[in-house]
This record gives structure tokens, C-alpha cells and sequence, in this order.
């Protein structure tokens, strides 16, 4: 997977500059890291989850993966946008089986602002560790799917836009006085 490079415009530079913390933003070079296993989670891969959550949860994401925070560690988290849906936490996560074929819109909190659409398998299976370093399996499909795919490609220093059709790339910018990205979900 060849990592793609594009130009963030200067107007889009300051929005980011502008944006709360801790997640961070393209290029820097954690989000192009090989990520590092967890060997049990403890007590600071707890702390790092919570950070994670709630850096998430303040961003209006979808999911996010720990070298968004700059740790480069192999931990996914990602809630979809229904109603009462779990956080999930996946630590070491690895596909084990991938199927089918879907193409949508995403935008990542890593890149604000931008969209593109990216193919990806429809059904997978997931396998890695819950946060008491029990093995957990997941059968995930369709948004499921694409957002443990997103996530997942953090962990091995790939960007939506190494794999988007970069006829699609395109600039979002919120409307003046209001923060919130016009397109919702992102990861
Ligand atoms: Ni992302």
C-alpha cells in the first residue's frame, strides 16, 4: 500500500490548528507508523482507552485508533451512529477473513474536513483482545465492516487516502461559526 501525499490547503491548516486536542492530524509521522502490539492490557491502556473515548466522543467520530492520540499502540475503539450502540474496544486486532465488496464515503478525524470514497471487503471477521486480554471474535459487516477496516489500516500507518478513489477527494469545510463537520461520521 503506497502512502499517498496531498496538499491540506492553508485555510484548511488553520481550521485544524483551531481544533481541541489530542488527536492529531496529517502528516505527522505517528499517523505513518507501524503500530506496536499490546502485550496484556494494564491499568495505562486503560487510561489511553479513556482518552480515547472521550477524544472521540468530543470529535462526533465513529471510531478512532490510539496513534490518533500519538501512541503508537494496536487499539481500536469505534461506536456506530445508532441508537444505545456499545463503545467497542478491540486491542490487537487482525482480520481473519474478508468478503464481498462495498464502496462508500469516509472521512477521517486525522484528515477533518475531507472525504473520499474507498472500496473495501463488505463482511469480515475480526479477531484480537477485549481490555481484559481475553480473546474476543467479531463477524462485522457493511458500516461495521468499513470502520474496523479504517481502523485498523491506522494501526499499520495507512490513511483513507492511500486507498480512496482520489477522483472522489474533496474539501468540506464547516460553514463560519459553527465547528461541526457538515458530513457527520468520521473516523
Ligand atoms: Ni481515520
Amino acid at each position: 500500500m503506497s502512502q499517498i501525499q496531498i496538499e491540506v490547503p492553508a485555510e484548511v491548516q488553520q481550521l485544524w490548528a483551531a481544533l481541541p486536542g489530542p488527536i492529531v492530524h496529517y502528516p505527522l509521522e505517528v499517523l505513518r507508523r507501524t503500530a506496536s502490539p499490546v502485550g496484556r492490557p494494564d491499568s495505562a491502556t486503560r487510561t489511553l482507552v479513556d482518552q480515547m473515548k472521550e477524544a472521540m466522543t468530543a470529535a462526533y467520530g465513529l471510531g478512532l485508533a490510539a496513534p490518533q492520540v500519538a501512541e503508537s499502540q494496536r487499539i481500536i475503539i469505534y461506536r456506530l451512529p445508532e441508537e444505545r450502540a456499545p463503545m467497542q474496544v478491540i486491542v490487537n486486532p487482525r482480520i481473519i477473513s474478508a468478503k464481498g465488496e462495498q464502496t462508500g464515503p469516509e472521512g477521517c478525524l486525522s484528515l477533518p474536513y475531507l472525504h473520499g470514497d474507498v472500496t473495501r471487503a463488505r463482511e469480515i471477521i475480526v479477531k484480537g483482545l477485549d481490555m481484559l486480554g481475553r480473546p474476543l471474535k467479531r463477524r462485522a459487516s457493511d458500516l461495521e465492516a468499513r470502520v474496523i477496516q479504517h481502523e485498523i489500516d491506522h494501526l499499520d500507518g495507512i490513511l483513507f487516502i492511500d486507498r480512496a478513489d482520489l477522483s472522489t477527494l474533496e474539501w468540506h469545510l464547516p460553514i463560519a461559526g459553527d465547528g461541526v463537520d457538515p458530513d457527520g461520521p468520521v473516523e
